[in-house]
């Protein structure tokens, strides 16, 4: 048997998952940098000992050095040999220091901390009914979460996603309300809210957590046109020009109850708007690439948190256009079209 094996191909297997192997400890090593404010300090400062920065962070020097030879050595961050300093490009902090960017990815290095911080109950999940709620994952997912779709709220939703609705902007920019189901923290409601203030966004959500999140932000914020409500999908009321589900249709356990439901909720002409992880048509163009993170993030949440539910259809994150087409159908709408996308998401409106 050992004669049929290609050593070559062995050290190519082995070599491939060294690779996943220094990401992972990149990711656990950069979400220690983001906990410790390393990026924001580095942000902006043309370079730093390890000492300055342990002393602007109050951080343990040594245990700093440590780190920073860790980011220096996958080029996070940049090390003179000279003046011995470390420094994060401007580059870099678009994408590490800087929430507000459109290339901010520390969500996802938080998100991926509650993959870790979840194997217990996941691995039960796996030998037993499948289901972990939302709210039985680890806290650290909840502000990940909110994070990792920051980008996609605060760049796409007002300058492309909505546009794109039938009716474009002039549908909820004065007067119209809206629902935000499965809301989260609410970034996206009070994106909108911020936007519109002509008019009223309601975030519902059934985590209590998330909601007083949003609450709390919506007040630092200062923002009077949002409320937010602690209900399920299936119960939430209202009577709404726009019903919004963003990342969280595949999330919830009865897609079609919850469609129906919003159905039943809308207003003389109103939709819903619908905004998915990007997949392709079949499971084997989704192998590789986005599909690896997002298959992974639905086998730890998504997933679960579907099984977790009453019926459990357990969609997961790469559903796409023919699992969500179908969930509408089997709901009675007569109208669902995928009207944008982007890198990482699709967007469709449905009319009942
Ligand atoms: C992946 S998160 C997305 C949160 C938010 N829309 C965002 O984009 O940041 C999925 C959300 O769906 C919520 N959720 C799942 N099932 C639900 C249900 N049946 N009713 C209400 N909310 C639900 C979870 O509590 C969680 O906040």
């Amino acid at each position: 048997m050992s004669d049929e094996i290609d050593m070559q191909g062995v050290e190519a297997y082995a070599g491939a998952l060294f690779g996943h192997a220094v990401g992972a400890v990149t990711i656990a090593c950069s979400e220690m940098a983001r906990r410790l404010g390393f990026y924001e300090h580095l942000s902006g400062s043309p370079g730093m000992t390890s000492d300055e920065l342990a002393s602007a962070a109050e951080t343990h020097p040594r245990l700093t050095r440590e780190l920073l030879d860790q980011q220096a050595s996958v080029q996070m961050v940049t090390y003179d040999a000279d003046k011995d300093t470390y420094a994060l490009s401007p580059e870099g902090a678009m994408v590490v220091a800087n929430k507000h960017s459109p290339a901010w990815m520390m969500g996802a290095v938080q998100a991926i901390g509650a993959m870790f911080m979840g194997h217990d109950q996941v691995e039960a999940a796996f030998r037993g009914d499948g289901g972990v709620a939302w709210g039985d994952q680890h806290p650290c997912l909840f502000e990940g979460t909110a994070e990792f779709f920051r980008p996609c709220y605060e760049h796409s939703l007002i300058q492309s996603f909505i546009p794109s609705l039938a009716g474009g902007i002039d549908r909820i920019a004065s007067g119209a309300v809206v629902a935000d189901v499965g809301c989260g923290g609410g970034l996206s409601t009070l994106v909108l809210a911020e936007a519109y203030p002509d008019s009223t966004f309601v975030g519902i959500d059934f985590h209590e957590p998330s909601i007083e999140m949003a609450r709390s932000e919506a007040e630092k914020r200062g923002i009077t046109n949002a409320r937010f409500e602690v209900a399920s999908g299936t119960t939430f009321e209202g009577s709404y020009d726009l019903v919004c589900f963003y990342d969280c249709m595949h999330d919830m356990g009865d897609p079609v109850g919850i469609a129906s439901h919003a159905k039943t909720q809308l207003a003389d002409g109103g939709s819903v708007m619908l905004i998915e992880p990007f997949a392709f048509d079949t499971r084997v163009e989704n192998h590789g690439g986005l599909g690896a993170a997002f298959y992974g993030f639905s086998s730890f949440f998504c997933t679960p948190c579907s099984l977790s539910q009453e019926v459990g259809r357990g969609l997961g994150a790469q559903a796409g256009e023919p699992g969500m087409r179908l969930v509408f159908e089997e709901a009675g709408y007569g109208d669902f079209k995928r009207v944008a996308e982007s890198a990482t998401n699709i967007v469709y409106e449905a009319f009942a």
